[in-house]
């Protein structure tokens, strides 16, 4: 199977492959199978270690993890911290800023991921405008509206890199300019542009980004990561804190904390070990990898996936312009939800969202024959019983 396709040799190193059609690598990334190891190796380390694992690398990992992270999306070591998720994330960053003052508008965009919007909308008890620009058609947005909406009074702009419902890229570059302009501070979502989409933090000049390891980095759950441009860290003083970003943990010292100077400063409690563990298998493929080959492979294959949906007269919503699209093709045909149900009893894995429609996803392990099937089963089933 692995023909001119160099990248088809990572097939083995994800057992779910053998048996499953996984075309849903942006909803939830393949386990590589050295991710059992690792887990086995964090279990061995408490049980044989104990206390001493936490001087003996454990304290360390949010940062070291982070640096694998680092290294995808063009930021420096320490540079990265993990968290939980981007949730988490999200709070940690808007708590950093003061919604109080005359500069309190926080500019949304209106594909950015439900849950960030939560977390923006708990920030009105503090002064905080929360300013959706809205998308006509859910799918995508024209990046002047972005632009136009950034004024005097912008404190924040959010930005989904890529959309996670239609994977419409942004233009990350010409928002920041903007914002900069402007004198307002930019997060960016990468969870759909990490790991099959070259991203540079610090060429972009993002002041924030963070994003997850459930999808396109095959880390799975628990692994959510901070990026905080490093000369801004100083100035930055986060409400959503905690011990473990003192400057002196193990002093315990009661009181106002008084902030670690590097990106430990953007931690709080105790951090997830064992996702941490069990997130880095992803991370060290998709680096060994490299996101340019990655990319260069997503792109002809969504291209590839486009032909296929358009020969079997199948409605095609994402975006077709290549330099807008991310790595997920969005088919939309009747009972979209009870064709992808078919299909998984069929043991093709896509998934399917309201308002769009069936999103297939290649990732670097995708071989081309299961694109043709895929379309070809969407086809046959829409033709069947299923949608009559
Ligand atoms: C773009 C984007 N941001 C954020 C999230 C949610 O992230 P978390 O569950 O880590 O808070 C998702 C989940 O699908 C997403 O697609």
């Amino acid at each position: 199977m692995t023909g001119a396709d160099p990248l088809l040799r990572w097939r083995k190193e994800f057992p779910i492959l053998a048996k499953t059609t996984y075309l849903i690598s942006h909803s939830l990334g393949a386990m590589p199978s050295r991710t059992a190891s690792s887990l086995q190796q964090f279990a061995e380390t408490w049980a044989t270690r104990g206390i001493r694992a936490w001087e003996e690398g454990w304290w360390e990992m949010p940062v070291t993890t982070g640096n694998l992270i680092g290294s995808i999306i063009g930021a420096g070591p320490g540079e990265v911290v993990m968290q939980q998720n981007v949730s988490i994330c999200q709070s940690i960053v808007t708590s950093c800023l003061d919604w109080n003052g005359p500069r309190n508008k926080l500019i949304t965009d209106g594909l950015n991921f439900p849950s960030n919007d939560y977390v923006y909308h708990g920030l009105e008890r503090q002064g905080a405008r929360i300013c959706r620009v809205p998308s006509a058609d859910g799918m995508s947005l024209p990046t002047e509206r972005m632009l136009d909406a950034v004024d005097e009074q912008t404190l924040l702009v959010s930005v989904s890199h890529v959309a996670f419902r239609s994977a419409f890229i942004q233009d990350l570059g010409a928002i920041t300019r903007r914002a900069h302009e402007m004198g307002a501070l930019v997060i960016a979502d990468l969870y759909h542009s990490a790991g099959v989409l070259p991203v540079d933090v610090r060429a972009l000049g993002l002041d924030f980004a963070t994003g997850g390891s459930v999808k396109w980095l095959c880390g799975g759950p628990g692994a959510g990561y901070l990026y905080v441009r490093p000369d801004l860290r100083s100035g930055l003083r986060p409400a959503a804190t905690g011990w473990m970003a003192h400057r002196h943990p193990f002093e315990f010292q009661p009181g106002p904390i008084d902030f670690a100077d590097d990106a430990f400063r953007f931690l709080n409690g105790t951090p997830g070990i064992p996702a941490l563990y069990s997130a880095r298998s992803g991370y060290e493929i998709v680096n060994e990898i490299g996101v340019e080959a990655i990319r260069a492979k997503s792109l002809r294959q969504t291209e590839r996936l486009i032909e296929l949906a358009d020969e079997a007269g199948l409605s095609v919503r994402s975006c077709r312009d290549p330099r807008s699209r991310g790595g997920v093709v969005v088919v939309d045909v009747p009972k979209g939800e009870e064709v992808t149900r078919e299909l998984a009893r069929r043991e093709i894995l896509v998934d399917y969202r309201p308002n769009a429609g069936i999103r297939i996803a290649p990732h670097f392990y995708t071989a081309d024959e299961e694109l043709e099937l895929v379309i070809t089963e969407i086809g046959s089933i829409v033709k069947s019983a299923v949608c009559s």
